[in-house]
C-alpha cells in the first residue's frame, strides 16, 4: 500500500497537500517563502505532530536557503528569526520544538567548522536542506518500525478503534496509529476500524476515513458520542491512537476526546495503546500537568464547514487533552514497546540507539 504524501521537498519549494480541503479536493500548494510554511502549520493545512516536525524542518531549511545573508553573522541572525517564527505556530505538538532544536544544534556544528565568509553561508544552506530531507526519511523509517512493533499487539479480527488522524497525513510516512493498523492488515489481520469523527475539526471523518478508504481497509465512521456504546458492545479488541507530547511518566497529550476514550476503554477492559516516535517524548516534563494545551478558535466549534450551527454564544476549544499513563497499556515507539513504569521504560528507549 502506498500512503498519501502530505509534504514534499522539491526544487520548486515545499509542496503541501492542503488537508483543510480533504476529502472533497486534493489541492497542493508549493511554498517558496518559509513564512507561508509557518502559516500553513498554524492554519492546519498540514497537521499531526510528526508531520508538523517535518514541515518545520523543511520550512527552516527553505528560509535559510532563501536567506540573502552575505556572511555567517547575518545568516545566524536570519536563522534565529526563522526558528522563532516556527516556534509560535502550534504549542502542544513537541515534534515542532524537537525539529527546531535539532536544526539549532546542526547550525552550530556547521558554523563551528566553517570560516565566517560567504562560502560557509552556502555550505550551511546546502547542509540544512539535506538535514530536512533526512528528518523526513527518519519519520518514514520510524513509522515502519512502529507499525511492525504495534501490529503484534492488534487483534486478528473484530474491531480496532482509533481517534483523530494519526495516519500518513499526520506523519509523512505510513502513520503511527494508522501505521500499526496498516501493518496488521498487511500481515493478515481481518478487523475493521472504528473511526470517531473527532469534532470539532473532524480529522476522523475527513482524514482517517479518507486514508483507510483509499487503502481499502474496512472502517465504520461513528460520531464521538458513540464511543462508549461501541466500546461496551462493539467487539473492540484494542484502541490505538497517536500522540502530540508524552511526558516522562507516560501521560500523553493527544487530540481532544482521547482521554474519554481511554477511560471508557479501561471500563470495558479494552487495551488502550499509544503509538508515537521518540521525537514525541518530552522527558523534561515530569507529568502531563506540564503539557501546554493549545486553545483554538471558538469558530471551529460554533461553525461547521463555514456555517454557524449554534447561537452567538461563547464556545471552548481546547484542542488536546491528557490521558494519564495508568490508562495506557503500552506506548509503541520505533525503538520498541514501553510499558509501565513508564519513567523507566521511556527513559531507556530514549537513551537507546535505534
Ligand atoms: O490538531 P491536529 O490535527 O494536529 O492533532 C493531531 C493529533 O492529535 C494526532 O493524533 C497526533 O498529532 C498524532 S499524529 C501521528
Amino acid at each position: 500500500m502506498r500512503a498519501v504524501e502530505p509534504i514534499r521537498w522539491t526544487s520548486d519549494g515545499v509542496v503541501l497537500l492542503d488537508q483543510r480541503r480533504l476529502p472533497g479536493e486534493e489541492i497542493h500548494h508549493t511554498y517558496t517563502d518559509y513564512r507561508d510554511v509557518a502559516k500553513a502549520i498554524k492554519d492546519m493545512e498540514i497537521r499531526g505532530a510528526p508531520a508538523i516536525g517535518v514541515a518545520a524542518a523543511m520550512g527552516i531549511a527553505l528560509g535559510v536557503q532563501q536567506s540573502k545573508a552575505k556572511d555567517l553573522r547575518e545568516l545566524r541572525a536570519d536563522f534565529a528569526n526563522i526558528c522563532d517564527d516556527f516556534a509560535c505556530t502550534r504549542p502542544t505538538a513537541v515534534d515542532l520544538f524537537w525539529a527546531i532544536e535539532r536544526f539549532k544544534t546542526r547550525f552550530d556544528d556547521l558554523a563551528r567548522s566553517s570560516d565566517a565568509g560567504d562560502g560557509s553561508v552556502r555550505k550551511i544552506q546546502h547542509a540544512l536542506v539535506d538535514e530536512a530531507q533526512k528528518v523526513h526519511q527518519e519519520r518514514r523509517d520510524a513509522d515502519e518500525r512502529i507499525g511492525r512493533f504495534g501490529a503484534e499487539l492488534m487483534p486478528k479480527s473484530g474491531r480496532v478503534m482509533t481517534q483523530c488522524n494519526a495516519g500518513a497525513l499526520a506523519t509523512g510516512g505510513i502513520g503511527t496509529a494508522l501505521g500499526v493498523i496498516r501493518t496488521a492488515v498487511e500481515n493478515g489481520a481481518g478487523f475493521e476500524v472504528l473511526v470517531p469523527e473527532t469534532r470539532p475539526y473532524l480529522q476522523g471523518a475527513r482524514l482517517t476515513a479518507w486514508e483507510l478508504h483509499h487503502d481499502g481497509i474496512p472502517l465504520t465512521l461513528i460520531t464521538d458520542n458513540m464511543v462508549g456504546h461501541f466500546l461496551k458492545t462493539g467487539k473492540v479488541g484494542a484502541v490505538v491512537v497517536g500522540a502530540d507530547r508524552i511526558a516522562r511518566n507516560g501521560d500523553t497529550a493527544n487530540k481532544i476526546g482521547t482521554y474519554g476514550i481511554a477511560v471508557l476503554a479501561r471500563e470495558h477492559n479494552v487495551p488502550f495503546y499509544v503509538a508515537a516516535p521518540i521525537s514525541t517524548l518530552d522527558l523534561k516534563l515530569a507529568s502531563g500537568d506540564e503539557i501546554p494545551i493549545e486553545e483554538r478558535s471558538q469558530e471551529e466549534v460554533t461553525h461547521l464547514a463555514g456555517k454557524r450551527i449554534s447561537p452567538d454564544v461563547r464556545a471552548a476549544h481546547p484542542a488536546f487533552d491528557v490521558t494519564p499513563s495508568r490508562l495506557i497499556a503500552a506506548i509503541i515507539t520505533e525503538r520498541g514497546v514501553a510499558r509501565a513504569p513508564y519513567e523507566d521504560s521511556l527513559t531507556k528507549l530514549a537513551r537507546a540507539h535505534s
